[in-house]
């Protein structure tokens, strides 16, 4: 009887847990992946753009040369980051940044 009383009352704060814990921090509004270049102007600050600058040259040119951001539009580069940032072993937050520059500084679309 104890036990069952022990076992469902474990069982509880292990639910409660689970249903309390906090959601993943901070969703930014836009998907980093669908980030277009109108929005990363908006969405981010230029010091943060600057910080992914810095970043990109930090981390992007050690396996090849360095990429100008100006050399692929939005799409295309959401495609090359989401192989080059695990690449790169960036932190989700340095990942933001540096895909934050290159994107606001992508080829214009048309
Ligand atoms: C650990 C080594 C390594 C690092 C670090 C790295 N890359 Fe690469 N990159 C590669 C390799 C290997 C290729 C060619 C194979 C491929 O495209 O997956 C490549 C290819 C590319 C290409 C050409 C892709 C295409 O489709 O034409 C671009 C652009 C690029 N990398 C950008 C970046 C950026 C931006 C970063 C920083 C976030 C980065 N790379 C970091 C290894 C690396």
């Amino acid at each position: 009887m104890n036990r069952i009383v022990v076992i469902s009352g474990l069982g509880l704060v292990i639910a409660l847990g689970i249903a309390c814990s906090p959601k993943k921090a901070a969703t930014p509004a836009v998907e980093p992946a669908m980030l277009t270049k109108e929005v990363a102007l908006q969405q981010y600050t230029s010091a943060q753009i600057a910080e992914g600058e810095a970043l990109t040259n930090a981390k992007c040119g050690t396996c090849h040369k360095l990429y100008a951001a100006g050399q692929f539009a939005a799409p295309r580069w959401h495609q090359v980051l989401n192989r080059m940032l695990p690449k790169a072993k960036t932190t989700e937050e340095e990942g933001k940044l540096i895909r934050a520059y290159i994107i606001a500084n992508s080829r214009a679309v048309n």
